[in-house]
Protein backbone atom coordinates (compact mmCIF):
# COMPACT_ATOMS: atom_id res chain seq x y z
CA UNK A 1 0.00 0.00 0.00
CA UNK A 2 1.61 3.37 -0.78
CA UNK A 3 1.95 6.19 1.90
CA UNK A 4 0.39 9.70 1.98
CA UNK A 5 2.74 12.39 1.25
CA UNK A 6 4.85 13.21 4.48
CA UNK A 7 4.86 16.77 4.18
CA UNK A 8 3.93 18.73 7.53
CA UNK A 9 0.69 20.96 7.01
CA UNK A 10 3.23 23.37 8.86
CA UNK A 11 6.36 23.55 6.84
CA UNK A 12 5.86 27.06 6.09
CA UNK A 13 5.09 28.44 8.82
CA UNK A 14 6.56 31.71 8.95
CA UNK A 15 9.52 32.71 12.07
CA UNK A 16 7.72 34.20 15.03
CA UNK A 17 8.96 37.27 16.31
CA UNK A 18 12.31 37.10 19.14
CA UNK A 19 11.03 37.91 22.68
CA UNK A 20 13.33 40.43 24.18
CA UNK A 21 12.63 39.69 27.93
CA UNK A 22 12.81 35.66 27.45
CA UNK A 23 15.60 36.17 25.59
CA UNK A 24 16.96 38.39 28.05
CA UNK A 25 16.15 36.22 30.68
CA UNK A 26 17.68 33.68 29.35
CA UNK A 27 21.30 35.14 29.50
CA UNK A 28 19.77 35.44 32.67
CA UNK A 29 19.45 31.80 34.21
CA UNK A 30 22.70 31.04 32.64
CA UNK A 31 24.82 33.80 34.10
CA UNK A 32 26.79 32.30 36.67
CA UNK A 33 27.27 35.55 38.41
CA UNK A 34 26.01 35.50 42.34
CA UNK A 35 24.48 39.05 42.39
CA UNK A 36 22.86 39.00 39.46
CA UNK A 37 19.56 40.73 39.10
CA UNK A 38 16.97 40.03 36.25
CA UNK A 39 15.56 43.66 35.75
CA UNK A 40 12.68 41.85 32.91
CA UNK A 41 10.50 41.00 35.24
CA UNK A 42 7.78 43.52 36.47
CA UNK A 43 7.23 41.45 39.71
CA UNK A 44 7.89 42.64 42.84
CA UNK A 45 10.74 40.80 44.99
CA UNK A 46 12.40 41.19 48.56
CA UNK A 47 15.60 42.04 49.50
CA UNK A 48 16.34 38.50 49.34
CA UNK A 49 15.22 38.62 45.75
CA UNK A 50 12.21 36.81 46.46
CA UNK A 51 8.93 37.32 44.86
CA UNK A 52 6.00 38.29 47.97
CA UNK A 53 3.36 37.51 48.55
CA UNK A 54 1.30 40.72 50.20
CA UNK A 55 0.47 40.10 53.76
CA UNK A 56 -2.86 41.23 53.08
CA UNK A 57 -3.37 38.74 50.14
CA UNK A 58 -2.42 35.77 52.77
CA UNK A 59 -4.78 37.07 55.40
CA UNK A 60 -7.49 37.40 51.94
CA UNK A 61 -6.85 33.81 51.28
CA UNK A 62 -7.43 32.49 54.66
CA UNK A 63 -11.09 34.15 54.94
CA UNK A 64 -11.49 32.38 51.79
CA UNK A 65 -10.59 29.27 52.66
CA UNK A 66 -13.09 29.32 55.50
CA UNK A 67 -16.09 31.10 53.43
CA UNK A 68 -17.81 28.03 52.82
CA UNK A 69 -20.71 29.47 50.07
CA UNK A 70 -17.49 29.88 47.53
CA UNK A 71 -17.16 27.21 45.19
CA UNK A 72 -14.94 25.86 42.54
CA UNK A 73 -17.49 26.20 39.68
CA UNK A 74 -16.58 28.47 36.93
CA UNK A 75 -17.56 32.10 37.17
CA UNK A 76 -20.77 33.41 35.09
CA UNK A 77 -22.22 37.08 34.10
CA UNK A 78 -23.41 36.77 37.21
CA UNK A 79 -21.32 35.31 39.80
CA UNK A 80 -18.52 37.86 38.72
CA UNK A 81 -20.71 40.93 39.61
CA UNK A 82 -18.95 42.15 42.59
CA UNK A 83 -15.51 41.53 41.16
CA UNK A 84 -16.31 43.68 38.08
CA UNK A 85 -17.91 46.53 40.19
CA UNK A 86 -15.10 46.52 42.33
CA UNK A 87 -12.41 47.03 39.29
CA UNK A 88 -14.56 49.74 37.56
CA UNK A 89 -14.90 51.46 41.36
CA UNK A 90 -10.93 51.47 41.34
CA UNK A 91 -10.39 52.77 38.30
CA UNK A 92 -13.01 55.20 37.83
CA UNK A 93 -13.26 56.15 41.44
CA UNK A 94 -17.25 55.71 43.22
CA UNK A 95 -18.34 57.48 39.90
CA UNK A 96 -22.23 58.65 39.46
CA UNK A 97 -24.50 56.01 38.67
CA UNK A 98 -24.91 58.16 35.45
CA UNK A 99 -21.66 57.38 34.18
CA UNK A 100 -21.33 53.76 35.04
CA UNK A 101 -23.95 53.28 33.38
CA UNK A 102 -22.13 53.75 29.58
CA UNK A 103 -19.31 51.54 30.94
CA UNK A 104 -19.47 48.10 29.38
CA UNK A 105 -16.95 45.82 31.45
CA UNK A 106 -16.11 42.43 31.17
CA UNK A 107 -13.58 40.19 33.37
CA UNK A 108 -10.54 39.10 31.41
CA UNK A 109 -7.51 36.88 31.74
CA UNK A 110 -5.30 39.21 32.82
CA UNK A 111 -3.94 42.75 31.14
CA UNK A 112 -3.02 40.49 28.66
CA UNK A 113 -6.56 39.06 28.12
CA UNK A 114 -8.19 42.89 28.77
CA UNK A 115 -5.59 43.94 25.53
CA UNK A 116 -6.79 41.36 23.20
CA UNK A 117 -10.10 41.08 23.64
CA UNK A 118 -9.88 44.93 23.37
CA UNK A 119 -7.69 44.92 20.15
CA UNK A 120 -10.13 42.73 18.42
CA UNK A 121 -12.93 44.65 19.38
CA UNK A 122 -11.31 48.39 17.86
CA UNK A 123 -10.93 45.98 15.15
CA UNK A 124 -13.99 44.35 14.31
CA UNK A 125 -16.07 47.64 14.65
CA UNK A 126 -13.64 51.15 14.14
CA UNK A 127 -10.93 49.56 11.21
CA UNK A 128 -8.31 51.68 12.67
CA UNK A 129 -6.09 51.83 9.60
CA UNK A 130 -3.57 52.07 12.00
CA UNK A 131 -2.68 51.38 15.54
CA UNK A 132 -0.26 54.11 17.42
CA UNK A 133 2.68 52.52 19.70
CA UNK A 134 4.87 55.07 21.82
CA UNK A 135 8.37 54.07 20.44
CA UNK A 136 9.10 52.57 23.12
CA UNK A 137 6.70 50.11 24.36
CA UNK A 138 6.07 46.68 26.52
CA UNK A 139 6.06 44.45 24.17
CA UNK A 140 3.89 41.42 24.09
CA UNK A 141 0.52 43.37 22.74
CA UNK A 142 -1.95 41.80 21.33
CA UNK A 143 -2.14 43.77 17.94
CA UNK A 144 0.35 41.61 16.29
CA UNK A 145 -2.10 38.68 16.19
CA UNK A 146 -5.20 40.68 15.12
CA UNK A 147 -4.58 40.84 11.01
CA UNK A 148 -5.39 43.56 9.58
CA UNK A 149 -4.17 46.67 10.91
CA UNK A 150 -0.54 48.51 10.53
CA UNK A 151 1.23 48.89 13.54
CA UNK A 152 3.41 52.17 13.82
CA UNK A 153 4.95 54.19 16.65
CA UNK A 154 4.51 57.76 17.98
CA UNK A 155 7.97 59.82 19.46
CA UNK A 156 7.62 59.34 22.89
CA UNK A 157 11.19 59.51 24.69
CA UNK A 158 13.49 62.06 23.84
CA UNK A 159 16.51 60.56 21.78
CA UNK A 160 18.70 60.51 25.34
CA UNK A 161 15.82 59.22 27.02
CA UNK A 162 16.09 61.97 29.72
CA UNK A 163 12.00 62.59 29.30
CA UNK A 164 8.73 62.55 27.02
CA UNK A 165 9.36 63.97 23.73
CA UNK A 166 5.99 65.61 24.13
CA UNK A 167 6.14 67.83 21.05
CA UNK A 168 7.22 65.50 18.55
CA UNK A 169 4.73 63.09 19.50
CA UNK A 170 2.01 65.48 19.52
CA UNK A 171 3.26 66.95 15.73
CA UNK A 172 2.78 62.93 14.72
CA UNK A 173 -0.48 62.46 16.08
CA UNK A 174 -1.69 65.69 14.34
CA UNK A 175 0.17 65.16 10.76
CA UNK A 176 0.25 61.47 10.58
CA UNK A 177 -3.20 59.73 12.48
CA UNK A 178 -6.41 59.51 10.62
CA UNK A 179 -9.57 59.16 11.64
CA UNK A 180 -10.59 56.13 13.83
CA UNK A 181 -7.14 55.05 14.37
CA UNK A 182 -6.14 53.72 17.91
CA UNK A 183 -3.66 55.13 20.37
CA UNK A 184 -2.26 52.84 22.28
CA UNK A 185 -1.49 54.57 26.23
CA UNK A 186 0.81 53.59 29.37
CA UNK A 187 -2.13 55.10 32.03
CA UNK A 188 1.31 55.34 34.64
CA UNK A 189 5.05 54.30 35.03
CA UNK A 190 5.32 54.03 31.59
CA UNK A 191 6.35 50.48 30.47
CA UNK A 192 9.22 50.70 29.19
CA UNK A 193 10.57 54.00 30.06
CA UNK A 194 9.05 54.81 33.19
CA UNK A 195 8.35 57.99 31.33
CA UNK A 196 4.79 59.40 32.60
CA UNK A 197 3.26 62.27 30.50
CA UNK A 198 2.57 65.81 33.00
CA UNK A 199 -1.31 66.37 33.77
CA UNK A 200 -1.12 69.02 31.33
CA UNK A 201 0.28 67.05 28.59
CA UNK A 202 -2.59 64.68 29.16
CA UNK A 203 -4.92 67.17 28.94
CA UNK A 204 -3.60 68.64 25.62
CA UNK A 205 -3.28 64.60 24.26
CA UNK A 206 -7.44 64.15 25.16
CA UNK A 207 -7.43 67.62 23.04
CA UNK A 208 -5.87 65.90 20.43
CA UNK A 209 -7.28 62.76 20.39
CA UNK A 210 -10.77 64.65 20.20
CA UNK A 211 -9.61 66.54 17.03
CA UNK A 212 -8.29 63.91 15.46
CA UNK A 213 -10.79 61.28 15.57
CA UNK A 214 -8.25 58.99 17.63
CA UNK A 215 -9.64 56.23 20.30
CA UNK A 216 -7.89 56.08 23.41
CA UNK A 217 -6.92 52.90 24.41
CA UNK A 218 -5.71 52.95 27.76
CA UNK A 219 -3.35 49.97 29.58
CA UNK A 220 -3.44 50.38 32.83
CA UNK A 221 -1.19 47.73 34.41
CA UNK A 222 0.34 49.50 36.96
CA UNK A 223 -2.59 51.31 38.92
CA UNK A 224 -1.55 51.97 42.73
CA UNK A 225 2.40 50.50 41.91
CA UNK A 226 3.46 53.62 40.64
CA UNK A 227 2.87 55.92 42.83
CA UNK A 228 1.54 53.89 45.73
CA UNK A 229 -1.55 55.80 45.09
CA UNK A 230 -4.37 53.82 43.01
CA UNK A 231 -6.88 57.26 42.52
CA UNK A 232 -3.19 59.52 41.69
CA UNK A 233 -2.01 56.80 39.09
CA UNK A 234 -6.01 56.79 37.14
CA UNK A 235 -5.42 60.36 37.22
CA UNK A 236 -5.33 60.36 33.13
CA UNK A 237 -8.00 57.84 32.23
CA UNK A 238 -10.75 59.65 34.57
CA UNK A 239 -9.60 63.05 33.02
CA UNK A 240 -10.10 61.36 29.56
CA UNK A 241 -13.77 60.40 31.02
CA UNK A 242 -14.08 63.64 32.34
CA UNK A 243 -13.77 65.07 28.95
CA UNK A 244 -16.02 63.14 27.39
CA UNK A 245 -14.38 61.33 24.98
CA UNK A 246 -15.21 57.44 24.58
CA UNK A 247 -12.10 55.47 25.99
CA UNK A 248 -11.29 51.72 26.56
CA UNK A 249 -9.29 50.17 29.51
CA UNK A 250 -6.73 46.71 29.82
CA UNK A 251 -7.04 46.64 33.86
CA UNK A 252 -4.36 44.40 35.37
CA UNK A 253 -3.84 43.70 38.88
CA UNK A 254 -0.74 41.77 38.50
CA UNK A 255 1.60 43.75 39.89
CA UNK A 256 -0.52 45.81 42.37
CA UNK A 257 -1.56 42.88 44.08
CA UNK A 258 1.16 40.96 43.42
CA UNK A 259 -0.87 38.44 41.68
CA UNK A 260 0.57 37.99 38.34
CA UNK A 261 -0.28 33.86 38.29
CA UNK A 262 -3.49 34.04 38.78
CA UNK A 263 -4.04 36.11 36.08
CA UNK A 264 -6.98 38.65 37.04
CA UNK A 265 -8.21 41.33 34.89
CA UNK A 266 -10.51 43.54 33.47
CA UNK A 267 -11.77 45.59 29.93
CA UNK A 268 -13.81 48.63 30.12
CA UNK A 269 -15.16 50.26 27.33
CA UNK A 270 -16.43 53.70 28.08
CA UNK A 271 -19.12 55.20 25.91
CA UNK A 272 -20.68 58.23 25.20
CA UNK A 273 -24.34 57.32 25.94
CA UNK A 274 -26.30 54.09 27.33
CA UNK A 275 -27.28 53.44 24.25
CA UNK A 276 -24.93 50.98 22.69
CA UNK A 277 -23.49 49.37 25.99
CA UNK A 278 -25.66 46.08 25.40
CA UNK A 279 -24.39 45.55 22.40
CA UNK A 280 -20.70 45.99 22.96
CA UNK A 281 -20.93 44.32 26.00
CA UNK A 282 -22.39 41.50 23.91
CA UNK A 283 -19.89 41.29 21.82
CA UNK A 284 -17.22 41.56 24.37
CA UNK A 285 -18.77 38.29 26.00
CA UNK A 286 -19.11 36.47 22.55
CA UNK A 287 -15.34 36.83 22.26
CA UNK A 288 -14.50 35.88 26.01
CA UNK A 289 -16.94 32.55 24.98
CA UNK A 290 -14.79 31.69 22.30
CA UNK A 291 -10.89 32.36 23.53
CA UNK A 292 -11.74 31.37 27.79
CA UNK A 293 -15.10 30.76 27.83
CA UNK A 294 -15.65 31.83 31.29
CA UNK A 295 -11.82 33.70 33.03
CA UNK A 296 -10.62 32.36 36.37
CA UNK A 297 -12.18 32.99 39.63
CA UNK A 298 -9.60 32.45 42.24
CA UNK A 299 -7.79 35.70 42.12
CA UNK A 300 -10.78 37.81 41.34
CA UNK A 301 -12.31 36.57 44.43
CA UNK A 302 -9.63 37.91 46.35
CA UNK A 303 -9.40 41.30 44.75
CA UNK A 304 -13.10 41.72 45.12
CA UNK A 305 -12.81 40.91 48.70
CA UNK A 306 -9.88 43.30 49.21
CA UNK A 307 -11.64 46.20 47.60
CA UNK A 308 -14.73 46.04 49.01
CA UNK A 309 -13.82 45.37 52.81
CA UNK A 310 -12.77 48.33 54.76
CA UNK A 311 -9.99 46.91 56.63
CA UNK A 312 -8.70 44.57 54.35
CA UNK A 313 -8.20 47.48 51.67
CA UNK A 314 -6.59 49.26 54.10
CA UNK A 315 -4.19 46.83 54.64
CA UNK A 316 -3.99 46.73 50.87
CA UNK A 317 -2.62 50.23 51.08
CA UNK A 318 -0.03 49.99 53.88
CA UNK A 319 1.33 46.80 51.59
CA UNK A 320 0.90 49.16 48.17
CA UNK A 321 3.27 52.08 50.14
CA UNK A 322 5.33 49.40 51.19
CA UNK A 323 6.22 48.31 47.99
CA UNK A 324 6.07 51.44 46.67
CA UNK A 325 8.27 53.56 48.93
CA UNK A 326 10.96 50.27 48.17
CA UNK A 327 11.03 50.67 44.68
CA UNK A 328 11.78 54.65 44.67
CA UNK A 329 14.57 53.90 47.08
CA UNK A 330 15.95 51.54 45.34
CA UNK A 331 15.37 53.04 41.91
CA UNK A 332 17.19 56.22 43.46
CA UNK A 333 20.02 54.48 44.72
CA UNK A 334 20.80 52.65 41.52
CA UNK A 335 20.61 55.72 39.71
CA UNK A 336 23.01 57.82 41.83
CA UNK A 337 25.89 54.17 42.21
CA UNK A 338 25.41 54.31 38.52
CA UNK A 339 26.30 58.28 38.06
CA UNK A 340 29.07 57.94 40.46
CA UNK A 341 30.44 54.76 38.81
CA UNK A 342 29.80 56.58 35.81
CA UNK A 343 28.52 53.08 34.30
CA UNK A 344 29.09 52.98 30.30
CA UNK A 345 26.23 52.71 28.54
CA UNK A 346 23.89 53.41 31.49
CA UNK A 347 24.87 56.58 32.75
CA UNK A 348 24.31 58.75 30.16
CA UNK A 349 20.39 57.42 29.33
CA UNK A 350 19.50 58.10 32.47
CA UNK A 351 16.33 60.57 33.41
CA UNK A 352 16.05 63.26 35.42
CA UNK A 353 16.24 62.49 38.53
CA UNK A 354 13.41 64.38 39.59
CA UNK A 355 11.34 61.84 36.92
CA UNK A 356 12.21 58.92 38.81
C1 LIG B 1 2.41 47.74 30.02
C2 LIG B 1 1.91 46.36 30.30
N1 LIG B 1 0.73 45.98 29.80
C3 LIG B 1 0.22 44.75 30.03
C4 LIG B 1 0.92 43.84 30.79
C5 LIG B 1 0.31 42.47 31.00
O1 LIG B 1 -0.05 42.28 32.30
P1 LIG B 1 -0.65 40.90 32.84
O2 LIG B 1 0.43 40.22 33.57
O3 LIG B 1 -1.74 41.35 33.75
O4 LIG B 1 -1.15 40.13 31.71
C6 LIG B 1 2.15 44.18 31.33
C7 LIG B 1 2.90 43.20 32.13
O5 LIG B 1 3.96 43.30 32.51
C8 LIG B 1 2.66 45.48 31.10
O6 LIG B 1 3.84 45.86 31.59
Amino acid sequence: MGSFSSLSAFANVPASPVNERVELTKLHDADPYKQKVNLTTEEYKDRNGDLWVLPVIRQTELELIMDTSLTHSKSTIGTNKNFIKAAQDMLFGMQSPGLMSKVASIQTVSGTGACHIGAKLLCDTLKPHTIWMSDLTYTDHAWDLIGGVEKRTYPYCLPDRSGVDFDRMIDVLNTRARKNDVICLNACAHDSSGLDLTLEQWVELAGVCQKNGIFPFFDSAYQGFASGDPDADAWAIRCFVELGLEVCVAQSFSKSFGLSGERVGCFHVVLSSTAHRQAVFDRLYHYQRGITSTPPTYGANIVSMILTSESLYSAWRADLKSMTDRIQKLRLGLYNELIRRRVPGSWEYLPSQASL
